[in-house]
C-alpha cells in the first residue's frame, strides 16, 4: 500500500506531547513536514520525528510554501483556535489554484470558535474538494469503542437503547495563555473541553447503525461559572503571573467550570439524554469520566482508576512533570499513572483511521461536518448559561451568535443573577 505523506501545520504541545508518539501505531504515513510560525518548534518536532522512526520531515514557518511540497498529501492542522481561518485559507487557495495536490485535511478541535468560523472551515473544505477528518480523540478511546460495542451489541438490541450518557473532561487549567484568553480560544473552560463531552455522549447514545445524526437535538440547558480562577483573588494572581500578564480575571475573566443537559430524540421517539460536565479546577490531574445507562445495563470509565499507582513518601524529592498522567499537579503520595496515555486518550486509533481513510479515498467517520454540529451545540449551552433558560435546539441568533465571555463581556458575578 502506498504510504501517505503527512504535513503538521502548529508543533506545539499536543502535537509533541501526544500526537508523535500515536505516530507510531500507524503503519502508512511518513511525517513529511512540520510547519510552525516559531521555526524552533518546527526543527524540534522534526528531530523527535527522526528518533520516533517516523519520517525526516521538511521543516517549514510558512503554510502555502509547505502545502506545495509535493511529498506532503495530507495536512494535519494543529494550530490554535484563532489561527484556523487563516490557516485553511492559505492552504485551500493553493489547492484552488491547481499548486498544491493533497487529498485531504484534518483538523484539531473545536472546528471554530463559534458557529460562522466552523461554518467558513466547513465550506472552505468543501469548496476545494478534500476530504476532511476533525480530530476527537475520545471517540476512539479503546475503552469507549469497546464499552460501546459491547452494550449496543448485548444488551440495547435485546432490552432497549441507552437513555442517558454522563460524559465529563476536567483538569487543573491550561498550559499555555491563549487557552485562558476568551478572546483568543472563543471561551473558558466549556469551549475548550466540552466540544469532547458533547461529541462522545452522541457516540455513546446513537444507534452505531443509524449513525449521531439520526438523533436530533431538541433541548439545551446550561451553565457556567468562575469557581476559582476568576473568583478568588490568590488564583487571579496567580494566572496573571503564569501568562507573563497576558490574562487577568480582575478585568476579562472566563468560566472555569460548565454543566450542560443536551437532549436528543430518537429515530423511535424516545428521548436520550447527554449530561455533560467540565471544568479547570480539578487538581489531581487529567480525568475523563463516561458512564452509560440503558434499561438493564451501565457502563463507567474513569481514566483516573487505572491498573496501576504509584507511591512515593515524603522522603523521595523530584522535580516537577507530567511523566504519570496529563496536567500531574503533585509527585508524592499514592499516584495513578497512565502507562500509555496516548492510547489510552484515543490519539493512536484517531491517527490510524485517518490515514486509512485518506489511503481509500473515504471520509472518515468524524468529519468536519461533525465539528460543525458540536460547535452548534456548544454555542447552545453558552446562549442557555446567558439567558439563564432552556432552549430549544437550534435557538434564533445561533449562526452569528459569539459568546459573552469571548467578547470580554461575561462576569463571574453573572452566575449568581437570576434571568
Ligand atoms: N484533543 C485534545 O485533547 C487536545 C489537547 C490539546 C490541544 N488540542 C487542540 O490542539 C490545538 C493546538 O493546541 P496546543 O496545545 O498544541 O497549542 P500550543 O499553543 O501549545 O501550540 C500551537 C502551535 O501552533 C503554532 N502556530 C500558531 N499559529 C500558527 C500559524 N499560523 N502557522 C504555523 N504555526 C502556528 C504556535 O507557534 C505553536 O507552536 C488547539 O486547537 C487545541 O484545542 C486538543
Amino acid at each position: 500500500m502506498k504510504k501517505l505523506g503527512i504535513g503538521f501545520v502548529g508543533a506545539g504541545w499536543v502535537v509533541n506531547t501526544f500526537h508523535m508518539k500515536a505516530w507510531r501505531g500507524v503503519r502508512h504515513a511518513d511525517i513529511t513536514a512540520v510547519c510552525d510560525l516559531v521555526e524552533e518548534r518546527a526543527k524540534s518536532t522534526s528531530v523527535l520525528c527522526r528518533e520516533l522512526d517516523l519520517g525526516d520531515p521538511r521543516v517549514y514557518t510558512d503554510v502555502s510554501e509547505m502545502a506545495v511540497d509535493p511529498e506532503v498529501d495530507a495536512i494535519w492542522i494543529t494550530v490554535p483556535n484563532f489561527a484556523r481561518i487563516p490557516v485553511v485559507k492559505a492552504i485551500t487557495e493553493e489547492v484552488t489554484q491547481g499548486k498544491a495536490d493533497l487529498v485531504g485535511l484534518v483538523c484539531e478541535k473545536p472546528l471554530g470558535r463559534n458557529v460562522r468560523e466552523a461554518q467558513e472551515m466547513f465550506g472552505m473544505v468543501e469548496k476545494a474538494g478534500l476530504l476532511h477528518g476533525y480530530l476527537e480523540n475520545q471517540v476512539f478511546m479503546p475503552s469507549i469503542v469497546k464499552g460501546r460495542e459491547i452494550l449496543w451489541r448485548r444488551a440495547a438490541r435485546s432490552t432497549g437503547r441507552p437513555y442517558l450518557a454522563r460524559c465529563s473532561e476536567e483538569h487543573g487549567g491550561p498550559h499555555e495563555a491563549w487557552f485562558w484568553d476568551a478572546k483568543r480560544q472563543g471561551g473558558g473552560a466549556l469551549g475548550d473541553m466540552m466540544c469532547h463531552s458533547i461529541e462522545s455522549a452522541r457516540f455513546l447514545l446513537a444507534d452505531p447503525e443509524e449513525g449521531r445524526e439520526a438523533m436530533i437535538p431538541k433541548t439545551v440547558s446550561a451553565e457556567i461559572a468562575s469557581l476559582k480562577w476568576g473568583a478568588i483573588p490568590k488564583y487571579i494572581e496567580k494566572l496573571r503571573m503564569m501568562t507573563n500578564e497576558q490574562v487577568d480575571y480582575s478585568k476579562n475573566p472566563a468560566e472555569d467550570f460548565g454543566r450542560a443537559s443536551i437532549s436528543y430524540e430518537t429515530r423511535d421517539g424516545l428521548l436520550a439524554l447527554s449530561e455533560l460536565t467540565t471544568s479547570w479546577n480539578f487538581v489531581p490531574g487529567e480525568r475523563l469520566n463516561f458512564e452509560l445507562l440503558g434499561p438493564e445495563y451501565y457502563m463507567q470509565i474513569d481514566s483516573l482508576s487505572p491498573e496501576m499507582k504509584i507511591f512515593l513518601s515524603r522522603e523521595v524529592k523530584g522535580s516537577t512533570g507530567e511523566d504519570m498522567v496529563e496536567k500531574q499537579a503533585a509527585e508524592q503520595g499514592f499516584m495513578p499513572v497512565l502507562a500509555d496515555e496516548t492510547n489510552t486518550y484515543g490519539y493512536v486509533d484517531e491517527h490510524r483511521h485517518m490515514v486509512d481513510s485518506f489511503l481509500k479515498k473515504e471520509p472518515p467517520r468524524e468529519t468536519w461536518a461533525d465539528g460543525l454540529s458540536v460547535v452548534k451545540l456548544l454555542m447552545t449551552c453558552y446562549m442557555s448559561a446567558e439567558m439563564k433558560k432552556t432552549l430549544k435546539f437550534p435557538p434564533n441568533g445561533l449562526a452569528d451568535f459569539v459568546p459573552k465571555v469571548a467578547q470580554g463581556n461575561w462576569k463571574a458575578s453573572d452566575f449568581t443573577e437570576t434571568a
